[in-house]
């Protein structure tokens, strides 16, 4: 498998979390976060179930407001934002969910023309060039097209939910737990499919993720959260080679058995 490319040590941070604070009535969920993402690579945000990675994640599209903190986007704080202003923010975002989230009831040409359909009024002409072109860039080809979510395999749901997410040219996209509950063959082509996304698309891109098989795979940097706050930063070889029992312990599930 390729692995991820370098990133420019000079690249400007994309996104950066200064000290962010999350509180959910009694419930400290993110107690003083830093993280700088760098343009064009691939952060992996690793940790346990529960540990604050998808609350996280919703305050890089400004989802939830934190109770101290800022969230820059592209060099802009976004947490003062009201809604309309937030929707363009948004926009600089793709995202990939977890199941995909394809519309069953649509053929593969009109889920990735869907956000087109949505934001855009262009030419038919035009949209079938967009689509195909961005079904071509993941590696499909346009006999997919009149099939329906149900006719493909796990590994095509995602490549053509990465196609839509990405119809629109985002800086940024996020995939929230893009790994889960697959069996390891269409783990593989999906790590694949984040790293060639990246080198051709030269997006910024997050990954939430609790597949540490998968992290090493696909991040430029690993950001380990634990208990509201990052505890480990840095490349994956970095990671590998943490002193803090909290990483050790957890890398030990996967080294462990391999
Ligand atoms: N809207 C909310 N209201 C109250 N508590 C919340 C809310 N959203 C999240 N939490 C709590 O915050 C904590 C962190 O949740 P989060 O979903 O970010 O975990 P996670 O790291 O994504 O876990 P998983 O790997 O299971 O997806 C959990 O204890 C959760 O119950
Ligand atoms: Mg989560």
């Amino acid at each position: 498998m390729t692995s991820a490319a370098p990133t420019p040590a000079a690249a400007r941070p994309m996104i950066q979390v200064v000290d962010l604070h999350k509180t959910f009535g009694e419930q400290k969920v993110l107690t003083g976060i830093n993280l700088t993402i760098p343009e064009g690579s691939t952060c992996v945000i690793l940790g346990g179930s529960g540990s604050g990675k998808t609350v996280l994640m919703k305050h890089m599209i400004g989802l939830l407001k934190p109770n101290q903190g800022q969230v820059f986007v592209d060099g802009e704080d976004i947490v003062p934002l009201g809604d309309a202003e937030m929707e363009r923010v948004r926009r600089k975002f793709g995202m990939v969910f977890q199941a995909a989230a394809l519309f069953d009831s649509m053929n593969v040409y009109e889920n990735v023309a869907f956000p087109l359909r949505e934001h855009r009024k262009l030419p038919e002409e035009q949209v079938r060039e967009l689509v195909r072109a961005k079904l071509d860039l993941m590696g499909l080809s346009p006999s997919v097209e009149a099939k329906f979510p149900a006719d493909l395999s796990g590994g095509m749901r995602k490549r053509v939910g990465l196609a839509r997410a990405v119809i629109m040219d985002p800086k940024i996209v996020l995939y929230d737990e893009p790994t889960t509950g697959l069996d390891p063959i269409t783990t593989d082509y999906v790590d694949e499919m984040i790293l060639e996304a990246q080198a051709k698309l030269k997006v910024t891109s997050v990954v939430i993720s609790h597949d540490i098989a998968s992290a090493f795979n696909v991040g430029n940097f690993i950001a380990f959260l634990s208990k509201g706050l990052i505890i480990e930063f840095g490349p994956p070889e970095q990671l590998r080679n943490s002193e803090n029992p909290i990483v050790q312990k957890f890398l030990q599930t996967w080294f462990g058995k391999n």
